[in-house]
């Protein structure tokens, strides 16, 4: 039976990969993005008029987030998994500490803490009618404490840590209900967030970590990991 799959962040990037590799594999996908007309997403359209279904989704509005469940729920009693994508930098990430506007940081511990609880609060029900469900938290290798050799990125790294934490929580709360909550660094990629040097196209690692989600089927073993299961350090 197809897979019912919700990807937050899905107009670019990884997001828009792991939409279209989950298409690929015959499944049906929730691509949550913030502007559904993209030129992207419709073309893909076009190749998978029945599969992807694009939903108009904010991660840092809850009014958004709770009508794109709405929206879900009225094709599907279930999804199966939930890949919380979306994330952004702050305009200043990359500035030393002088230069850093800090009330920036707020904006984006919305988007990549907090709304990947949004999505997960407001899809509670349809996350438990799946079976064997997974949630799947994109974090990054910046969200690492134990292994943060960085002195800046204030934001990105705090609030992937942060995520990090989220997913823990979650993985303990949702333990009774046999739903699966991973956060996964996905690899440095060629995307707009990742820039023109990263090592791996988004595509292939999208195919990558589509293959790790499958794959990987117990509650047991490590939460945080890489882009080829192995635990990373919190
Ligand atoms: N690229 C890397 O090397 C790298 C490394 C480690 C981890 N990651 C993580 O991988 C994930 C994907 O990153 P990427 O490189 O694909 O980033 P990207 O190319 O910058 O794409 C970010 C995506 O997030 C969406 N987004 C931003 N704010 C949103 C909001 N408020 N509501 C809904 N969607 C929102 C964007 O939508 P719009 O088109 O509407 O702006 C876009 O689809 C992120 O979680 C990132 O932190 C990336």
């Amino acid at each position: 039976m197809k897979k019912k799959i919700l990807v937050t962040g899905a107009s670019r990037g990884l997001g828009f990969n792991i939409t279209r590799k989950y298409l690929e594999n015959g499944e049906t996908v929730f691509a949550g993005a913030r502007d559904i007309t993209s030129e992207k997403l419709q073309a893909l359209k076009e190749n998978y008029p029945d599969t992807l279904i694009p939903i108009t989704l904010d991660v840092t509005d809850t009014a958004s987030v709770n009508a794109a469940a709405k929206s879900i729920g009225s094709y599907t009693e279930h999804l199966d998994v939930i890949i919380n994508n979306a994330a952004i930098h702050s305009p200043t990430s990359f500035e030393i500490l002088e230069r850093a506007d800090i009330d920036d940081c707020m904006a984006t511990y919305d988007v990549n803490s907090l709304g990947p609880l949004r999505v997960v609060k407001a899809c509670l029900s349809l996350i438990r009618n799946g079976d064997g469900a997974k949630i799947i938290n994109i974090s990054s290798e910046s969200g690492s404490i134990g292994a943060c050799g960085r002195d800046r990125e204030f934001d990105y790294c705090m609030t992937k840590a942060a995520l990090n934490m989220g997913t823990k929580l979650l993985a303990n709360y949702l333990n009774k209900d046999k739903i699966l909550v991973l956060a996964v660094h996905p690899g440095w990629m060629r995307t707009d967030m990742g820039g023109p040097n990263a090592h791996l196209d988004p595509y292939e690692a999208a195919c990558q970590l589509v293959e790790l989600f499958e794959k990987r089927n117990t509650l047991d073993g490590p939460i945080f990991i890489d882009n080829e299961g192995e635990e990373y350090p919190w």
